[in-house]
């Protein structure tokens, strides 16, 4: 045998032997699959944070980048079967947590948990609970939070996933769907703990943020076709559940009724300003879009752990998920952000303001002739 041959041969295994430990170091480095995630504890040892929770569009009090490390982020929704005027003169026994349509915000960072309280007092009339889209095992904690009026339920889950997610009430056949489209369901949104990227991989932070929720209603009708106003919420899911079969919406809304985020309650941003839009929609699909802006950002199905794409028209919120878009507004004025299917948003009442003070910027727009006779 040539002895120069044998060397070679010997450098070729040497060769690929370190390629293979450097493979397995990369595995066990910052690359590791969603698949091969292990965790440990359950929180009982880790700091407890009490989460205030707010009305939408608002969200809580957060940091954007964590500080602290890991915690259990304490929050309580109290269960408000209430009437609510959804559209002038059509009302609804709205099934609420804490009250709002949708429910309230949760903020919290990746591997975070939440420890939630429910209350069903004893004033209200039906079995609820709630379904985390966040959360792992047992039905998204619909297994275990089932409430009925006068109970109340506490149970915690680890946030393993970043991005934003919807809950919802889920109590078991058509009183799934019958209790969502009468207003029961909200978003949570789990933050990277160090923050959100941009599409080149560098920190990007939010000025504010605003949680817009779409609600389709089906509000029963009489044997006239008119809507009716409905005594109790007993009958009101009774019908609910024979309403909703037309997959035929009376109502599309942004934040539980027409006009929510219009007017005097529209959001508002100066020009300069990064704006997170928390879209979410928990039973139809929609799209939405920002008229006279853009995402400049966009997380697809609202999911920071992937990169974002940039420059979107419309970004789409399939039922049952919440979508983020990020934009940093460049010209002062009222802007309509609305679901696309233009008749949703004009006739339906799927739309909100976001008026926007500045300075207006002519390199990127300018009327040169007003309206005038043509000549
Ligand atoms: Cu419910």
């Amino acid at each position: 045998m040539n002895h120069s041959k044998f060397q070679f041969k010997e450098l070729k295994i040497l060769l690929l032997f370190a390629l293979i430990l450097f493979t397995a170091s990369c595995k066990n480095g910052n690359s590791t699959s969603v698949l091969d995630q292990k965790f440990t504890g359950d929180g009982d040892d880790l700091p407890k944070v009490t989460q205030e929770m707010v009305a939408p569009p608002m969200l809580p009090k957060f940091d954007e980048i964590d500080k602290d490390g890991p915690k259990v982020v304490q929050v309580t929704f109290t269960v408000e079967e209430k009437k609510i005027e959804v559209a002038p003169g059509d009302s609804i026994w709205a099934f609420t947590y804490n009250g709002t349509v949708p429910g309230p915000m949760i903020v919290v960072h990746q591997n975070d948990f939440v420890e939630l309280t429910l209350k069903n007092p004893a004033t209200n009339t039906q079995t609820h609970n709630i379904d985390f889209h966040a959360a792992t095992g047992e039905m998204g904690g619909g297994e275990i939070s089932l409430v009925n009026p006068g109970q109340q339920v506490k149970f915690r889950f680890r946030c393993i996933r970043a991005g934003v997610f919807v809950y919802h009430c889920a109590p078991g056949g058509l009183m799934v769907p019958a209790h969502v489209v009468s207003g029961m369901n909200g978003a949570i949104m789990v933050l990277p703990r160090e923050g959100l990227k941009d599409e080149n991989g560098n920190a990007v932070k939010f000025d504010k943020a605003y949680y817009i929720a779409e609600q389709d209603y089906y509000l029963p009708k009489d044997k006239d076709g008119k809507i009716e106003n409905i005594a109790t919420p007993q009958q009101s899911i009774r019908e609910i559940e024979e309403s909703i079969k037309t997959l035929m919406p009376t109502n599309i809304v942004f934040n539980g009724h027409e006009g929510a985020l219009l007017g005097k309650n529209a959001l508002t941003a100066n020009v300069g300003e990064n704006v997170l839009f928390i879209t979410s929609s928990a039973n139809r699909d929609t799209r939405i879009h920002l008229i006279g802006g853009h995402a400049d950002l966009y997380w697809p199905g609202g999911k920071f752990a992937n990169k974002p794409d940039i420059d979107y028209e419309t970004w789409s919120v399939p039922g049952g998920s919440a979508a983020a878009a990020l934009y940093k507004f460049r010209e002062p004025g009222t802007y309509l952000l609305l679901n696309h299917n233009l008749i949703e948003a004009f006739a339906f009442g799927a739309m909100a303001q976001v008026k926007v003070t500045g300075t207006w910027d002519s390199t990127l727009m300018k009327q040169i002739q007003k309206p005038s006779a043509i000549q």
